[in-house]
């Protein structure tokens, strides 16, 4: 076994081979300054393996490779129908490897294997026999302007994309870029998060089996400010789409600016759940919860800020305390009845931390949780569920991006007060509304600014519909039929059938 692979036994006993390698040219390689970064069990702090890390000599070479075939032998000029079919493919080889995908996910990860496996994976699988089912189904349109002209549309792929992909989703984030890109004819160069490399490299060994010629899709590993970068400055690159956090994000429109790359961006959130006097309050309660504390609360969806109306906002905080205590079980993130695994970091682990003490100190009211839990072998980045009430619209935690199980509550009066302290934020990712007035719901869907709001639900996220944000949490839509305006062109092409001057 050579360098580039190492024989692994997760701790749920599934055995596999994983790849250490950058995958370029559909071969995994070794970096050529030899750097590794080491991948760490947040579960019990153990190091699981080391990988190789791209510097910007890595990235000139996956541009290469992505250009090569881009252009020759054609991916973009690929018959569609074909390019459509590698892609089925691709999604059926995932579905057989998904327990070994999942295993890596939640070893790498932390996140529940049932969560790993039965909404992660299928979410993996769904979007790319989706977005497959595009690939012949792309096309530009006749414009009607006069007899003496024809004019229409081509739609193009943009050529070599970029993809910065966060540690949260690791396959999944992958996947909702990696589909619409192939199918509209992209190649890519996709950079998986330092702290989460192992899964995506996997995934590299079932790319060359789908029949993707070599070039098409390349996986990087590497630090963000290294081989992230790299990508968003490189000038052979000509789109990046990112999902992580507001300043990455605004780090990376800058370096993008090199040569105008397109860019979709896709970034933190403060999303706020309101819940209205004629709530159904079991609903409310069962969502809100899943709103905030599934994924371990890393979720740039999540509904962090919940607002309750006056009326219900005890009831609720009981109920909901209740809720959390009984359904919000910590541990081993392979033991079946786990609903939350440890924080993805030592990083991420004391930044949640610090924000239970910043809420201590500016005054709100801790009623669970607030600090690190300890009864999984003594070791792990694992937090308890931690609710703050009485928190003030000034106060840190009500304002910033927690990333956690941490979730803050506050009370208002009414209709007015509720869409003023919704929309008073920087972020605009998703909103929550529970009411039994369905012209209250939709009325206030408009006037919250918000890339997506669920009325009686939360993070209700479905692989047809678009999903992104607005004000500072993106720009662009992925998922969905609007994903694949992120990876294309509408050249005109006009056409003189008479006229002679
Ligand atoms: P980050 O935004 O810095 O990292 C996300 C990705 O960007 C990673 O692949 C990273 O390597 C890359 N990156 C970092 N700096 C870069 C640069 N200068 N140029 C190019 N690529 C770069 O997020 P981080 O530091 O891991 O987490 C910090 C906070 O970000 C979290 O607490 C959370 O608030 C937010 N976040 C939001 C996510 C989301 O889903 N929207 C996902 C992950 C983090
Ligand atoms: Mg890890």
């Amino acid at each position: 076994m050579s360098d580039l692979f190492v024989e692994l036994t997760a701790p749920n006993g599934v055995k596999y081979t994983q790849p250490r390698g950058l995958f370029i040219n559909n071969e995994f390689v070794k970096s050529k300054s030899g750097e590794t970064i080491i991948s760490i069990n947040p579960s019990d702090e153990n190091e699981i393996a080391s990988v190789y890390a791209a510097g910007p000599e890595d990235v000139d070479i996956a541009v290469a490779a992505a250009r090569k075939a881009f252009k020759d032998p054609s991916w973009r000029d690929l018959d569609s129908s074909a390019r459509g079919d590698i892609m089925y493919k691709f999604a059926e080889l995932i579905d057989q490897h998904k327990e070994t995908l999942a295993t890596i996910e939640t070893w790498d990860n932390g996140k529940p294997y049932s969560v790993a496996l039965n909404e992660d994976l299928a979410e993996v699988v769904g979007t790319i026999k989706y977005y497959a089912g595009y690939a012949n189904k792309i096309h530009g349109q006749v414009i009607d302007t006069s007899p003496a002209k024809l004019a229409y549309t081509i739609r193009e792929p943009l050529g070599v994309c970029g993809q910065i992909i966060p540690w949260n989703y690791p396959l999944a984030m992958a996947a909702w870029k990696l589909g619409p890109a192939l199918c509209t004819g992209n190649t890519v160069i996709l950079k998986a998060a330092e702290q989460t490399p192992l899964s995506i490299l996997y995934l590299g060994t079932l790319v060359k089996e789908a029949g993707f010629p070599p070039g098409v899709i390349n996986f990087l590993n590497g630090e963000g400010r290294k081989a992230g970068a790299a990508i968003a400055q490189h000038l052979g690159i000509d789109k990046i789409a990112f999902t992580g956090s507001t300043g990455t994000g605004k780090e990376i429109m800058k370096m993008a600016a090199v040569n105008m790359k397109n860019i979709t961006l896709e970034t933190g959130g403060k999303s706020p759940l309101l819940v209205f006097d004629d709530a159904d309050l079991d609903q409310a309660v069962k969502w809100a919860h899943i709103g905030i504390m599934c994924n371990q609360g890393q979720v740039c969806t999540a509904t962090s800020r919940i607002l309750i109306q006056e009326g219900v906002y005890d009831k609720f905080v009981a109920a909901f305390k209740e809720h959390v205590a009984k359904t919000s079980i910590v541990g081993d993130p392979f033991n079946d009845d786990t609903f939350q695994g440890p924080q993805i970091t030592k990083t991420q682990y004391e930044r949640v931390l610090s924000y239970i003490e910043s809420g201590k100190s500016e005054g709100a009211t801790l009623v669970a949780g607030g600090e690190a839990y300890k009864d999984v072998g003594g070791k792990g980045f694992f937090i308890s569920p931690t609710i703050f009430t009485n928190v003030k619209d000034h106060h840190k935690i009500y304002r910033e991006e927690v990333f956690g199980p941490f979730v803050v509550i506050s009370s208002f009066k009414t209709e007015e007060e509720a869409i003023e302290r919704a929309n008073g934020t920087t972020y605009g990712l998703g909103a929550a509304v529970f009411t039994q007035d369905i012209t209250k719901g939709h009325r206030l869907a408009r006037l919250i600014e918000a890339g997506m709001v669920w009325i009686n639900s939360s993070n209700d996220s479905d692989i047809r519909i678009p999903f992104g944000g607005v004000k500072q949490s993106g720009i662009g839509r992925e998922l969905g039929e609007a994903g694949l305006e992120a990876y294309t062109n509408k050249k005109a092409v006009h056409v003189n059938l008479g006229t002679k001057l």
